[in-house]
């Protein structure tokens, strides 16, 4: 439809339809007749106001959902079609790593490729939009929701978001590609959760943020920012307050920040039922009053609450609430249908012929196994890694996670998760014989996954389990542990007060350790756990976050040398949860602790070290690199001089291997004080044994800008530190000058 066709449109249609394209509700009130269940039920909805709403989530399949459409469309007055969102964050039916790992691989390449995929699957099953990419920066693994943002940088966020709104959308605004959202396989993104959702105090699930506007600024809105620019069609707010206002009811932070400063243009969302929620904050009387704080501050689509639908078209009739502030988000609701072509094809891409020939194939499944391998981090291995195929020596895999197919994380509905690849069926087809036992269950009796299930070890002989196990250890020359997280303890609402791994793990380490110290530890999670002991007692230990669909063989192919392991940690590493919140990116104290352990008047603890336990970027592999000092093409940089920062990386070891070459910078004086280092640059490179290469980063005036004394965007001249080397710990340095 051209602009004036949507305007007429808009003329023609009623208050209450206009009201209707601004809520959201789920798609089950459509399939089973009004029941809405959880956080939704007090939204008591007529027949004629499910009638009219503009929009439906948390369904999937071309049958069901082209039916609903249908039958939508064709009592619609206007006939005007329905948007169906769903939360695929990781994949639809292929499920990839989790955004945390897919963070690890630092690899826009590769994270671009599979929202890709994951759009291809997603439209075919009769999606429009997507809840993700999730770019709110974490720096406490207790918050459970960890694992599904891509770390604790803002670049590499930046970066990775930016790939996923691409991969999804099928294009980039600011390249000038051609980006459209009718073309078959593209769907829209909607970035979430906006803003500061990532920072909640104590990592509590839902709690109030307490940062700086300046930190919200530095560090919090860039990734946004990036996603927003790249041309991401929708925006959600967050559960949070910031500044102690919930972000669905916050005028300055939607209508200043995201629509004026940052230009978005979209569609911006509530999160699930977050409007009434302001009832509960305690800054509106009733629903009334909450959906005249979320109009005012910008708020397009109401989320599964019931204060537009119920309130909206009152607030404007008593003149309480412009009807011009409704009629703007409805035209952006009505531009994005029209985007997605659905007034032309009100189905898209929702087709069974192609759920059957895309969904889980060959293709994106091969591709699964690659980004999993790619995403593995490995801490420790004192030579007992990579495995033999062809060896006699005997292998025993144990641990509960060596037989599970659970290994998604949070928001992944596969359909068929049976197709699901497990440890040992992974390493089964690579060596016979070996031997397999859980040794214990997952988690802990007694304790709770998100959707409330509790663990009591009935008919679990608990006993028989261990013992098997430990038989096994003994027989074996080399022990592989596979243990870790639930991954039904990943995820929003799985926030943690501690990070150690469950007791009846620790204790099968232990026992395992006393029969067999050949151990090499495989650990499952959605966010960093602590590893003090697991590292003391295994001789390599290598994270493998929540895997996915082809998780089993991604680890096989590690384990046995098919994959060289090549992930970088995305988030620090802590010792122990004392130290939460910890991150690289931090700031210098006036009395530095400058090896971490130093006693007296210092900054730190008295019973534990400052330093991580593994530095944000850090991840061996099985061959060896060398990165030589770093060379700058000058000195001095103008304002729009650009300067070239190099090394040579040179593989030493025996194995094919690539590293992840990371620059960091550190601007010397400010006016407000400046983190440590930070990441501006990374670049993977290939290299065979023996061979080397040049890596170069180009560095620019705007990449050396913050948010000066006065809180102006600016860069200030003087004296900069250019950082390469394979993680933020690097010590190699030169240093330039900026004169502006
Ligand atoms: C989550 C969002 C999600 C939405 C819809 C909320 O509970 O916070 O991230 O997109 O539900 O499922």
């Amino acid at each position: 439809m051209e602009w004036k066709e949507l305007q007429n449109l808009l003329k023609d249609m009623s208050l209450e339809e206009k009201v209707g394209q601004m809520v959201q509700i789920p798609a089950k009130v459509m399939v089973s007749g009004g029941i809405i269940t959880g956080p939704a039920e007090t939204v008591e909805m007529t027949e004629e106001m499910i009638s009219l709403v503009g929009s439906i989530l948390n369904r999937t399949g071309a049958k069901t959902l082209k039916q609903i459409q249908k039958n939508f469309v064709e009592k619609h007055p206007h006939h005007i079609p329905l948007l169906i969102m769903f939360d695929v964050i990781n994949g639809m039916e292929t499920i990839f790593p989790i955004p945390l790992a897919q963070g690890c691989t630092f690899s826009p390449k590769l994270v671009e490729k599979m929202a890709k995929v994951t759009a291809e699957e997603a439209a075919a099953r009769g999606v429009h939009v997507t809840f993700s990419p999730m770019l709110d920066l974490v720096r406490d693994a207790r918050w459970g929701r960890v694992m599904e943002s891509t770390g604790e940088d803002p670049w590499l966020n930046a970066e990775l978001g930016k790939a996923m709104v691409r991969g999804y959308q099928g294009g980039s605004k600011i390249s000038g590609d051609n980006l459209d959202l009718k073309r078959e396989g593209n769907i829209a993104g909607c970035l979430k959760h906006f803003a500061a959702y990532g920072a909640p105090e104590g990592g509590r699930e839902y709690d109030n943020v307490e940062i700086s506007e300046r930190s919200l600024r530095e560090d919090y809105l860039p990734a946004y920012q990036a996603a927003v620019e790249e041309g991401c069609a929708m925006v959600m707010s967050s559960f949070n307050t910031w500044n102690r206002i919930p972000s669905s009811g916050n005028r300055w932070l939607m209508r200043k920040v995201l629509r004026e400063e940052m230009g978005f243009d979209g569609v911006l969302i509530s999160d699930y039922a977050a409007i009434e929620e302001m009832i509960c904050h305690g800054i509106a009387e009733d629903g009334k009053e909450a959906a005249k704080h979320a109009i005012e501050a910008g708020m397009d689509i109401d989320m599964v609450s019931s204060a537009y639908i119920k309130h909206l078209a009152e607030l404007v009739r008593s003149g309480e609430v412009l009807e011009s502030l409704v009629d703007e988000a409805v035209m952006r609701i009505l531009k994005l249908k029209n985007d997605l072509g659905l007034f032309e094809n009100p189905y898209k891409d929702a087709s069974e012929e192609m759920e059957r020939l895309l969904l889980a194939c060959d293709e994106h499944r091969a591709l699964a196994r690659e980004a999993a391998a790619a995403s593995f981090v490995l801490l420790k291995n004192e030579e007992i890694l990579p495995l033999e195929k062809e060896s006699e020596e005997k292998l025993a895999f144990i641990g509960p996670h060596v037989d599970n197919a659970q290994i998604y994380g949070s928001w992944s509905f596969p359909e068929k998760p049976e197709g699901t690849v497990t440890v040992k069926q992974g390493v089964e087809q690579k060596k016979n014989g070996c031997m397999y036992e859980s040794g214990c269950p997952v988690m802990e009796k007694g304790a709770v996954t998100r959707s409330g299930y509790r663990e009591d070890y009935s008919g679990i002989n608990l006993e028989q389990m261990e013992n098997a196990a430990l038989e096994a250890a003994k027989k074996a020359d080399k022990v592989v542990l596979c243990l870790g997280e639930h991954s039904g303890q990943t995820g929003e609402c799985a926030s943690k007060a501690s990070l150690r791994l469950p007791q009846q793990q620790l204790d099968l380490l232990r026992k395992v350790h006393r029969v067999n110290s050949n151990i090499v530890t495989v650990i499952f999670s959605g966010r960093p756990v602590e590893l003090k002991e697991i590292l003391e007692k295994s001789k390599a230990v290598i994270m493998v976050w929540m895997p996915g669909t082809e998780g089993g063989n991604a680890i096989a192919d590690v384990l046995f040398g098919d994959h060289v392991p090549e992930g970088k940690l995305a988030i620090t590493l802590p010792r122990s949860v004392g130290q939460v919140p910890i991150y690289y990116n931090c700031f210098m104290t006036g009395r530095p602790n400058r090896d971490g352990n130093s006693p007296g008047f210092v900054n730190g603890y008295l019973d534990e070290t400052t330093k991580p336990l593994y530095p944000f970027g850090y991840g061996l592999s099985y061959t060896k690199f060398e990165i030589s000092d770093v060379t700058l093409s000058a000195k001095c940089m103008g304002k729009d001089d650009i300067l070239r920062a190099k090394v040579t990386v040179k593989n030493t070891g025996q194995y094919v291997g690539t590293e992840t070459v990371q620059m960091y910078l550190r601007d010397v004086k400010g006016s407000v004080v400046r983190p440590v280092k930070m990441l501006r640059g990374v670049e993977k490179v290939t290299l065979k044994p023996g061979e080397s290469c040049e890596v170069s980063f180009e560095i620019n005036e705007k990449m050396l800008r913050f948010y000066n004394i006065d809180m102006n965007y600016v860069s200030e001249s003087g004296e900069f530190w250019v950082y390469i080397g394979s993680d933020s710990s690097t010590e190699k340095k030169e240093g330039f000058l900026l004169q502006i």
